[in-house]
């Protein structure tokens, strides 16, 4: 192999922009010619292709991705796919690293299945909801900045004796909620893997102010309704109006942390995945290994067949969750 070219698709997240350098600069020290497509699958079917002939640096931290990304409609239909590839073939390009979540994927999957282009797929979604790897670049770093909110806002919470209902991302997966909830002892967390019982959350509310605890954070995951409708932004306030009803007295409040989730510097765990995962990436072109979508399994970088790993479904910690639970209550 001797062209690749790597694009960022769907949701950005941090770590990307740590994928991009490695998968860049390390395919340059392997000899490769290496290219970058703007804007993910729209760059790749508008011919939006940059040369890199030097290395590149100074972007790791960087939260987004310099590439620049997009949901693309057209990659979706017939038409749409054959520019892509025509657009590879015009180049000479043989090899393409897509750094996406599982949409982004299904693209790779069929570039590779029905077009016959040797893909790698680098898991870049905050949303951590690919059941082939332990953790997808971003949802460190989205976490982080979660918990960090939370821990802020407890400030004003506290002193004011008020609850506060914090929605966040994570489309149909509730990674974010749990694992930031943890972090930041939040009282309650709901997440669309468990649903959200109104009664439930009333008793363990009336509970805390019965031992004289007011101040409470509810963390909720913006899919929280089990049937995997979301409505993004919009949660927190239905989980209020729902306590609300039962405790017409309480002092309540709602935050959308959205997309600040995705914003700011990568943590060093998402910039050295995504550097890891971008040698991978290379390393799997250059041996002929492709078709192949990048993961993190007990801190060991793996790779598996794209298909194979597409197929699997994502089993939520529920012993995690229930830990989490009792950590909280007294
Ligand atoms: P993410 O990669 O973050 O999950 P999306 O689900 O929006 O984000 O997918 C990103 C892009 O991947 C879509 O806009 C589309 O261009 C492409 N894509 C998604 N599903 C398919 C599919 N089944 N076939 C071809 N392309 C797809
Ligand atoms: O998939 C990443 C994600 O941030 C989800 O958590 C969220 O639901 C969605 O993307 C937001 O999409 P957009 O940036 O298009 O509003």
């Amino acid at each position: 192999m001797k062209k690749i070219a790597v694009l960022t698709s769907g949701g950005d997240s941090q770590g990307m922009n740590a994928a991009i350098y490695a998968t860049v600069n390390y395919g340059l020290s392997n000899g490769l010619d290496v290219y970058g497509i703007a804007d993910g699958y729209q760059g790749l079917i508008d011919g939006n292709v940059i040369h890199y002939t030097r290395p590149i640096g100074n972007i790791s931290h960087l939260g987004g991705t310099v590439l620049g990304t997009a949901r693309c409609p057209d990659m979706r239909t017939t038409q749409g796919q054959q520019k892509a590839v025509q657009t590879l073939r015009t180049h000479g390009i043989e090899g393409l690293v897509v750094i996406g979540g599982d949409g982004s994927f299904n693209g790779a999957k069929v570039l590779s299945t029905q077009y016959g282009i040797k893909t790698v797929g680098i898991p870049g979604t905050i949303d951590n909801d690919l059941a082939y790897t332990d953790f997808t670049l971003g949802f460190d770093s989205a976490t982080a900045v979660v918990a960090d909110a939370v821990n802020q806002l407890r400030d004003t919470m506290s002193c004011n004796k008020r609850t506060c209902v914090v929605e966040v991302m994570g489309r149909d997966c509730g990674d974010i909620a749990l694992y930031a909830g943890i972090a930041c002892g939040a009282d309650v967390i709901l997440v669309p893997e468990v649903g959200f019982d109104a009664d439930k959350v009333v008793a363990r509310l009336q509970h805390n102010a019965q031992c004289g605890k007011f101040d409470n954070i509810i963390i909720v995951a913006e899919g929280i309704r089990s049937d995997g409708t979301l409505d993004k932004g919009h949660e927190a306030d239905k989980v209020m109006a729902a306590i609300v009803d039962k405790m017409p007295d309480i002092n309540i409040r709602t935050m959308v942390l959205g997309h600040l989730q995705r914003s700011g510097n990568a943590t060093l765990q998402d910039r050295l995945l995504g550097i890891n995962m971008g040698i991978h990436a290379v390393e799997c072109l250059v041996s002929g290994k492709t078709d192949r979508v990048i993961g993190v399994r007990n801190n060991q970088i793996i790779d598996e067949d794209i298909v194979e790993a597409l197929a699997k479904t994502k089993r939520f910690n529920d012993k995690l969750y229930a830990q989490a639970q009792a950590l909280t209550a007294f």
